[in-house]
C-alpha cells in the first residue's frame, strides 16, 4: 500500500536519526559556540528504543517505504547499533543504508555487515588535514576516515558513496583533489551544495558553491557528460568521465532544487516524524508508542501525516525563509 501527498509524490524512503550526538563539530552543523560542553543533548528515556524503531520501520515498509537510511548525528555512536540493524534487515526487500563521518567505521564495518547492513555513505569534506581538522572542529585526521571507507568497502557495504559539503572559502580548492582521488579509489563522489539547514550555522548564499561551478571546475581536467538518474527523484545528479572512468554526482538542493519528486521522511531520534528536511515541527509518534496505540492507529497517523504534506522549501528558498526556525540537521540527520 503506498501514500501519496497533496503534491502527488509517495512515501519510500525514511530517513531515521538514531541519536542527536556526534563525535564531530563540523562547522556548517554543529558549531562549537552552539554545541558547547554545557548543550542538552537528549537522555537515555527521550530516545526511541531499537525495539519502537523496529516496529515503526515495519509499519512504515508496509506502507510503500523501500529505502530506509540510518543517520545522526553521528550514527555509530549510538550503543549497540548492529542490534537495530538486526532488527531492520528482517524486513523484506529493503535498501537498508547508513550516512556516517566515518571516525569510527574502520572498528565497525564487518559488525555492521554481518547484521545486514548493505550499504554506507561517508562524509568527507577534504584530503587537506588542516582544511578537514578546520571543518570537523575537533582535528580528526583524513587518514582514519579514509580507513573507515576503505574497511567498509572490503567488507561489502558497496555501492560506497561520499558526501562533500562545499562552502565557500572553506573547502572549494578540495573540489578538484577529491574528484581525482576518488575517482582513482572507485567511490561515487558527491558534492553538497551547503545548505541553510537549522539556525546554528550562520548560512549565507554567498557562501554557497554552485553544482554547475562545481561541475566547470571538474569538467575542465577531466571532461564530463551528464548520466540519466538511477531513479525517479534521485537526490543527487550524476555525470560520468567521458573517458570511461567513473562518475560523480552533485546535490544542488540550493540552486536546483528536487522537492517535485520528494518521496522522505525523516524521524529524528526523540521519535517525532518530519516531512521536510527543513521542518520546525516534527510530529510525535513516541507519545502513540508509549501509550499503547496498535499498528493500524500508527497507521492510521502516519497516512492522516502523509496525505497532508504540502512542503517545499528549496523551491521556495530566499534570504528571507534561511532566517526562520527549523529543526536542526545533527537532530533529523541530513
Ligand atoms: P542514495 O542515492 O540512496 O545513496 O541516497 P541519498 O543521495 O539520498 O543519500 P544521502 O543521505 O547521502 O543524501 C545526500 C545528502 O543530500 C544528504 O546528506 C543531504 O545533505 C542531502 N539531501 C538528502 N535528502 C534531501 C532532501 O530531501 N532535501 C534536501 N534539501 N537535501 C537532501
Ligand atoms: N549543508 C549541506 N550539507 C550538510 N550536511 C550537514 N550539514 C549540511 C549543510 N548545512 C551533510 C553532511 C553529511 C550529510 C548527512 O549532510 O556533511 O554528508
Ligand atoms: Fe556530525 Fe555529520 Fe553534523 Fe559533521 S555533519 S557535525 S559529522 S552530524
Ligand atoms: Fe524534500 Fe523538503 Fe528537501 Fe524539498 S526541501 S527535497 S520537500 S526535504
Amino acid at each position: 500500500m503506498s501514500l501519496i501527498d497533496t503534491l502527488n509524490r509517495p512515501l519510500r524512503d525514511l530517513r531515521i536519526s538514531v541519536t542527536d550526538r556526534c563525535n564531530f563539530r563540523c562547522v556548517y552543523c554543529m558549531p562549537k559556540e552552539v554545541f558547547g560542553s554545557d548543550y542538552q543533548f537528549l537522555n537515555r528515556g527521550q530516545i526511541l528504543t531499537f525495539e519502537e524503531i523496529a516496529r515503526l520501520a515495519g509499519i512504515f515498509a508496509a506502507h510503500g517505504v523501500q529505502k530506509i537510511r540510518l543517520t545522526g548525528g553521528e550514527p555509530l555512536v549510538r550503543k549497540g547499533l548492529p542490534n537495530l540493524i538486526k532488527m531492520l534487515a528482517a524486513i523484506p526487500d529493503l535498501d537498508l543504508t547508513l550516512t556516517t563521518n566515518g571516525a569510527l567505521l574502520a572498528q565497525q564495518a564487518q559488525a555492521l555487515k554481518d547484521a545486514g547492513l548493505n550499504r554506507v555513505t561517508v562524509s568527507l569534506d577534504s584530503l587537506d588535514n588542516e582544511i578537514f581538522k578546520a571543518m570537523n572542529d575537533v582535528d580528526f585526521p583524513v587518514e582514519k576516515v579514509i580507513a573507515g571507507m576503505d574497511a567498509a568497502a572490503s567488507v561489502g557495504l558497496t555501492p560506497l558513496k561520499v558526501n562533500m559539503v562545499v562552502k565557500r572559502g572553506l573547502n572549494e580548492t578540495s573540489i578538484l583533489p577529491m574528484a581525482r582521488f576518488f575517482r582513482e579509489k572507485g567511490y561515487t563522489l558527491r558534492f553538497i551544495e551547503y545548505m541553510d539547514v537549522g539556525h546554528s550555522n550562520g548560512w549565507r548564499l554567498d557562501d554557497v558553491v554552485s553544482a554547475k561551478e562545481i561541475i566547470q571546475i571538474i569538467n575542465r581536467e577531466m571532461p564530463l557528460e551528464p548520466l540519466d538518474p538511477n531513479y525517479r527523484g534521485e537526490v543527487a545528479k550524476r555525470w560520468r568521465y567521458q573517458d570511461g572512468g567513473g562518475e560523480i554526482g552533485v546535490i544542488a538542493s540550493v540552486t536546483q532544487a528536487f522537492c517535485g519528486a520528494c518521496t522522505r521522511v525523516r524521524l529524528s531520534a526523540e521519535g517525532s516524524l518530519y516531512t521536510c528536511l527543513f521542518g520546525v515541527k516534527g510530529h510525535d509518534f513516541r507519545e502513540l508508542l508509549r501509550n499503547g496505540a496498535t499498528d493500524a492507529e500508527i497507521a492510521e497517523r502516519i497516512a492522516q501525516v502523509w496525505n497532508k504534506r504540502a512542503d517545499r522549501y528549496s523551491e521556495l528558498r530566499s534570504e528571507k525563509t534561511s532566517g526562520l526556525p527549523k529543526v536542526e540537521m545533527s537532530h533529523i540527520g541530513g
